[in-house]
């Protein structure tokens, strides 16, 4: 047999291998597990007041109701040992609450009983029969109180590098004294992830083993967090999640549904499954905090920055001080000698904020990229040009050099895709064929480009194929698809013979499904044991062959290599950054002063792109949740009860079809040899940083009203004056 070298797969726009999985619905998700017979359904009852104790719970109608099981309150669930956990993705700072272990209410939509019945309907009809009275306490309910009473980020933040103040210089000096100056405060509402699969676990214990079956990023800290919580080794804890339908963070930390359903099937002894609605998914899990941003630049008549100072305060709980770098892009996205920031947390009877895609970047950016807009107008100069007299090679907050920076070329590419040469820099000047005033406008994006260790395990078989596994997560950036094309290539086999397997604690140890790093991360991994694997069948069969479909059924056996792989020195010797530029036009309603947005143009320079199709899909994608943020999207939390108001589908606005106009991702040539073996950067967060900003610059463009509060509703634009 003539061995012929396969294509190359890396770079090639592959269309997802488990698309035919999904799309013909038998790709299982964590609510539709069957744990076998005596299931149970699970319906949550949630608090009604933002802070204090319950009085009183009747259940009495409840557990009476039809096809009832058991009715599980604070007053009969199991004492759990709740054991000290803190997984990297949980706050630094506080304890979670202790689910159904006592009286204390300390949020909206906590959960305080569960009904289990046969059906779901008939939880969910028993769980309304359920009384709770509640002696109310005075509680922060109000951001705008939250806000007096904001502290900086506790000390085991400063720990992980996050401080209250940072910068460099002297700021307020270089502000005072600069030629060019702007000052601005933007604020920006709460963000609910709001995947459409809701999040949802069965539970089953058997032979003194807990399985989980759950939406989840990170199977391994469910397990690490359950063990902890239930008092019992990793090793009797099993959790499934092979598929995830949408999460944007909101699968990073285990919510209460796990523990209530782990604990109500030990406790009937009969598998227990637990669905979130929608609007409880709005009290239980958690969402990117509220915040407020003072943004004052300085600038010398040439546009080069001579002051940046940046303020920020978001809300977090009252029992876990959620901190989110907000701020670091200030500090090291353009050149400026004096820099300052400040940033507090703000304490409020609220449930936790927690990651949402982009996590204190997509919230800092809008700020920091309106007020670069302004400044350019202040100076009279082209906001890209304003971007580019800026640029650095250096990070300035670490004074190390950037391991690749093309911040330059997608402004050019960008740019140019856009037609950014047909602006007319005059607000209100351009307008479309239907009469509409057109604004053009522009923000950077950026994302630190990171990796952590991971496991991954190539098994090949005699048949000619291979497993390779690792107990990541695809929650839609195609990991299922990366990796196969990864493993793929390393072993020199054709796709279809590499199955790649995720979401199991069975699996070798990959780091959490966020930050962007899971290709940077488990990439590697998946290479290297593709090679160990690969060598050693070759070097079993012995015969100096290259082919290792043709070697694999001489051997005859599996041939199997497991693994490590860990980042290296490289990310101490530069500053990793993935760097983007993104164009927005708008087209507003001279009387009705709606917004539409025709067009979004972005460029990207995230290293490598493993798989071209992929990445077009996670910066679209992206973009679109950047839009919702810019025209629609926004929790509104009633000031007086701290309650959401607005939570559902149907009033929490998401982008639908009919919103979006043309989207387009550019990526540029870039290669860097410093961040991982595979030189990937990273996008699954970077599409929508900036994207909210480019909006509100391009609505400034075409009407002269500089609107800085999202979202840009249509009264937003009205009440504006222009200038
Ligand atoms: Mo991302 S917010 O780390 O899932």
């Amino acid at each position: 047999m003539t061995s012929t070298a396969p294509a190359p797969v890396v770079g090639r726009p592959v269309s997802r291998v488990e698309g035919p999985l999904k799309v013909t619905g038998a790709a299982t998700y964590a609510a539709e597990f069957d744990p076998g017979p005596g299931l149970c359904h699970g319906a949550v009852v949630t608090s009604t007041i933002a802070n204090g104790r319950i009085a009183a719970i009747d259940t009495a109608a409840a557990e009476t109701a039809a096809g009832v099981v058991a009715v599980l309150t604070h007053r009969n669930a199991p004492r759990l040992p709740y054991h000290e956990h803190k997984g990297l993705t949980d706050p630094a700072e506080g304890e979670r609450i202790h689910v159904l272990q006592d009286d204390r209410v300390r949020h909206q939509g906590q959960p305080v009983a569960l009904v289990l019945a046969a059906t779901p309907e008939e939880a969910a009809y028993a769980a309304s029969l359920v009384r709770v009275d509640y002696r109310p306490e005075s509680g922060v309910t109000a951001f705008s109180d939250a806000v007096t009473h904001a502290v900086p980020p506790g000390p085991r933040y400063r720990s992980r590098g996050l401080e209250g103040d940072a910068g460099r210089g002297d700021a307020d000096t270089a502000l005072g004294a600069a030629p060019v100056r702007i000052a601005a405060e933007y604020d920006m509402p709460r963000y609910n992830h709001n995947p459409i699969e809701p999040h949802a676990t069965v539970a089953r214990w058997q032979d003194g083993v807990l399985t989980l079956w759950d939406k989840t990023q990170w199977v391994d800290n469910v397990r690490a967090e359950m063990a902890a919580v239930f008092g019992l080794p990793p090793e009797r804890i099993r959790v499934v999640s092979p598929f995830v339908g949408g999460a944007f963070g909101s699968g990073l930390r285990p919510w209460a549904n796990v523990t209530l359903a782990a604990m109500a099937s030990r406790h009937v002894g009969r598998p227990v499954k637990v669905v979130l609605t929608r609007r409880q998914t709005f009290g239980i899990t958690g969402y990117r905090p509220r915040s407020a941003h003072r943004v004052a630049l300085g600038a010398d008549r040439d546009g080069r920055l001579v002051a940046i100072r940046h303020e920020g305060i978001s809300e977090t709980s009252t029992y876990e001080g959620y901190a989110e770098e907000q701020l670091g892009t200030s500090e090291y996205l353009y050149a400026c000698r004096d820099v300052a920031t400040r940033y507090r947390i703000a304490p409020r009877s609220v449930q936790t904020p927690n990651d949402m895609r982009g996590p204190g970047k997509v919230t800092g950016v809008h700020a920091l990229e309106c007020a670069m807009d302004e400044l350019a107008v202040a100076l009279g100069m082209d906001p890209v040009e304003l971007r580019l007299r800026n640029d650095t090679i250096v990070d300035q907050s670490t004074g190390l050099p950037f391991s690749s920076r093309s911040l330059r070329e997608c402004y050019q590419a960008a740019a140019e895709r856009f037609g950014w040469g047909r602006r007319n820099p005059e607000p209100g000047s351009m307008r479309d064929a239907q009469g509409r005033l057109v604004g053009y406008g522009c923000a950077s994006a950026t994302w630190p480009a990171m990796r952590q260790a991971a496991t991954a395990r190539a098994r090949l078989l005699p048949d000619g194929t291979a497993v390779v596994s690792s107990s990541s997560s695809d929650m839609g950036p195609g990991t299922y698809t990366s990796m196969t094309q990864v493993a793929a290539e390393t072993l020199g086999l054709p796709l279809e013979s590499v199955r790649f397997e995720l979401g199991d604690t069975r699996m070798p140890v990959a780091p959490v499904h966020g930050g962007s790093w899971t290709m940077a991360s488990l990439g590697p991994a998946v290479q290297a044991a593709c090679a160990q694997a690969r060598d050693r069948a070759f070097a079993m069969a012995g015969r100096g062959d290259v082919d290792l479909a043709a070697v694999l059924p001489r051997i005859g056996e599996p041939v199997e290599a497991t693994v490590h792989t860990e980042p290296g020195e490289e990310l101490r010797r530069y500053s990793t950054h993935s760097f983007g530029a993104v164009f927005a036009e708008v087209a507003v309603d001279p009387e009705l002063c709606t917004v539409r947005v025709p067009r979004v143009v972005g460029a990207y320079g995230v290293g490598r792109v493993v798989n071209p199709k992929t990445a077009h899909s996670q910066i679209t994608g992206g973009m679109v949740m950047g839009l919702g943020m810019a025209l629609t999207e926004g929790t509104e939390v009633d000031p007086r009860t701290a309650r959401p108001v607005n939570s559902s589908l149907a009033d929490y606005l998401v982008p639908v079809n009919a919103d979006i106009g043309e989207l387009d991702a550019i990526f540029v040539d870039e290669s860097d040899p410093h961040v991982n073996p595979l030189g990937v950067k990273g996008l699954g967060e970077i599409g929508t940083v900036g994207v909210a900003a480019a909006v509100c610059n391009a609505v400034f463009h075409a009407t002269g009203r500089r609107v800085r509060e999202l979202p840009i509703t249509v009264e937003r634009v009205l009440n504006t004056p222009v200038g």
